[in-house]
């Protein structure tokens, strides 16, 4: 991993305590075995929201581990009702809350549309994970809302900002 993370504005223990756990799970990734690790770090120790920065109207992401493999982990701090796009993911994808509420929504794709599937609520220490046998970037497609201001881990097997971005106009009334 490359020195330079994590990149925090308080750099509290436990971000080098969870530095040291990405670089051990991710040189030999196994996705079952990175869900179980981190949603149980982040629940012993919920990394602390204000160790990363505000985006007013919106959520900052900030990069806290990447491997030459492709698995990265990025925080996102979301202010009150901010909205992420309906984005797709790489073939794994792990969402964890520490703290606040996410409203996620879930769409499959058919045909170039979106059909809304499911949504919940995800409280703190609750996580969605998902893996799939495609390699693109249309993988576990959800739009995010913060409910309150929260702040969220997400692992992802390839970079995340590849994931494909779909317009809200794609999505079946
Ligand atoms: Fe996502």
């Amino acid at each position: 991993m490359a020195d330079d993370f994590p990149k925090t504005y308080l750099n509290h223990p436990d971000q080098w305590l969870f530095k040291d756990l990405l670089d051990r799970i991710f040189a030999e990734p196994d996705p079952d075995r990175i869900t179980e690790s981190v949603v149980s770090f982040l629940r012993a120790r919920p990394l602390p929201m204000d160790d990363f920065p505000v985006l007013d109207n919106t959520y900052s992401r900030t990069m806290l581990g990447r491997h030459e493999n492709g698995y990265e982990a990025m925080a996102a701090r979301w202010q009150a009702g901010a909205v992420s796009s309906i984005h797709g993911h790489p073939c794994y994808a792990l969402m964890v809350t520490v703290h606040g509420r996410l409203h996620v929504e879930n769409y499959e794709k058919s045909r170039g549309r979106l059909q809304m599937t499911s949504s919940r609520i995800l409280a703190p220490g609750e996580f969605i994970s998902a893996k799939s046998p495609n390699t693109g970037f249309d993988n576990h497609i959800h739009g995010v809302k913060a409910i309150e201001e929260t702040l969220s881990i997400h692992i992802s097997s390839q970079d995340a900002t590849k994931g494909e971005i779909f317009s809200r106009q794609a999505v079946l009334r």
